[in-house]
């Protein structure tokens, strides 16, 4: 799930569902999907396939889908898995696939199974982007795949006790030749395979391969094909967007699969070391990367990067400092006056962006649940830090509060600041879409513009 770029006031309906064949309905979903297509163009991804979509029989459809983003300006590199190919070559040869604390051990009987595995699957893969069939999806591509020992792999070595052999990890990226190759216009394909300097090979997981080379490239997303259909919440509720501290938490409870749990914990490792969004998708569903990218409510989960480790909710000790951020706005009537005892009583409501402990930003959130909305109030940063993206940056956190709290709209009222709303997908809206108790508080001297946005 990707929040519609700024700009894109809101995502039309249209693309929510197919493109229809009516002519009218096909050029808005095509309008809709622009904005996604200019804030994606010449973004890294790195896009994790694991073995198991190959085994399905999905390798060509997401190929399509892959060639497509290729073809709008997006740098893809593509990271294969081979887990169940491995395990297909095993017991081929009457082999026991061997596992200890949930990792392969790698003998030289594996490793040869391993690397017969991903030429075989590199093979396939090439070969997948080299269709250019008249009347399909790839016509005209001419895609070129470029693959290399870009992966320096070291061995796990023993862990308790048990020595992993030939299974290793991720030491180092040459990004220097990922970069060129898809500068050239070549999509990057990885092998879960990496070479040492003492020139073995070691068998390693697409998951480290994948989140290695987001965070080695600066990659702006890490998007992971998974099993599941996204990361649940303890109620097994799909999870649409989280931040670092609920993947965190997530993984200390516990409670999810083997599998997701490994691909979230990359995730997290891709989104610590700098990659803004790591997405966990379904490998099932056709076109999920399509529609993860460019449909506003996504299919899977999206763990964002706090970006700013500085936006955080405010706690008791945060009332001066919002008080003293808040009062000249106030007293030059940008902001309604609010009293201490009221910021008090209501500071849990608000996130507040802080630079080296000063507060330098703050917005509050106050949900009517029944409504399914919610407003945004009391938005200010402190004039010596405006335009550095901080106010976005709180917009994006209160939005996050608000679909977590299951709102799907998010309002607010303002007298000055109507463009900056509308440059980031509010639309302007009517008193009478407020819910009825904020309707009842309206002050009609003020004549605040009501701006609405879907989340
Ligand atoms: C509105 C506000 C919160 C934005 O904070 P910020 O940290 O400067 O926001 P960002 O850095 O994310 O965005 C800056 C952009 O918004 C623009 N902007 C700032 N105030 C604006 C306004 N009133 N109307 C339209 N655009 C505005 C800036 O020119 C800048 O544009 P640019 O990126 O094209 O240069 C801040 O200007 C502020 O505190 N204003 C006074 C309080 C206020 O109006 N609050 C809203 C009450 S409803």
């Amino acid at each position: 799930m990707e929040p519609a770029p700024t700009a894109a006031a809101s995502v039309p309906a249209a693309v929510s569902g197919t493109a229809s064949s009516e002519p009218g309905q096909f050029v808005a979903w095509l309008r809709a999907v622009a904005p996604y297509i200019h804030a994606f163009r010449g973004r890294t991804f790195v896009v994790g396939v694991p073995g198991e979509l190959v085994e399905a029989g999905r390798l060509n459809a997401l190929v399509q889908d892959l060639s497509l983003l290729q073809a709008l300006g997006m740098r893809i590199i593509v990271v294969h898995g081979s887990r169940p190919q491995v395990n297909a070559q095993l017991q081929l040869r009457g082999l026991q696939s061997l596992y200890a604390d949930g990792r392969r051990i790698t003998d030289p009987a594996a490793l040869e199974c391993a690397k017969e595995a991903s030429g075989e699957l590199r093979l396939d893969i090439e070969a997948a982007f080299s269709q250019g069939l008249p009347n399909t999806p790839m016509a005209h591509a001419s895609i070129r795949v470029v693959s290399g020992n870009f992966v320096v792999a070291r061995p796990v070595g023993i862990l308790g006790g048990v020595d992993y052999q030939h299974t290793g990890v991720v030491r180092k990226i040459d990004t220097s030749m990922i970069d060129l190759a898809v500068d050239a216009g070549a999509i990057v394909l990885l092998s879960p395979l990496g070479y040492s300097p003492t020139g073995e090979a070691f068998n390693l997981s697409m998951e480290d391969v994948a989140s290695s080379t987001a965070v080695a490239l600066g990659a702006d997303k890490l998007v992971l094909l998974a099993d599941s259909a996204g990361v649940p919440d303890a109620q097994g509720r799909m999870l649409a967007e989280i931040s670092e501290a609920t993947a965190q938490s997530l993984l200390s409870a516990g409670g999810l699969p083997e599998a997701l749990a490994f691909q979230l914990r990359h995730a997290l490792r891709a989104c610590q070391g700098g990659v803004p969004r790591a997405h966990i998708i379904p490998q099932g569903l056709d076109g999920s990367v399509l529609l993860e990218l460019f449909r506003h409510e996504g299919v899977g989960t999206m763990l964002v990067k706090e970006t700013l480790q500085a936006v955080r909710e405010a706690a008791n000790d945060d009332v001066g400092g919002i008080l003293a951020l808040i009062r000249p706005l106030e007293e030059d009537g940008t902001l309604v006056r609010r009293d201490r005892s009221l910021i008090e009583r209501e500071v849990g409501n608000f996130t507040v962006v802080e630079h080296d402990g000063v507060i330098f930003g703050c917005a509050a959130l106050y949900p009517f649940p029944a409504d399914g909305i919610g407003e945004m109030a009391c938005l200010a940063v402190n004039p010596s830090a405006q335009g550095k993206g901080d106010g976005e940056m709180i917009l994006q956190r209160i939005e996050q509060r608000a679909r977590a709290a299951g709102l799907k709209q998010l309002f607010v009222l303002t007298t000055r600041t109507m463009h900056w709303f509308l440059k980031r997908g509010f639309v302007e809206g009517s008193v009478d879409q407020l819910p009825q108790a904020r309707q009842n508080l309206y002050n009609w001297q003020r004549r605040s513009r009501v701006l609405v946005k879907d989340l």
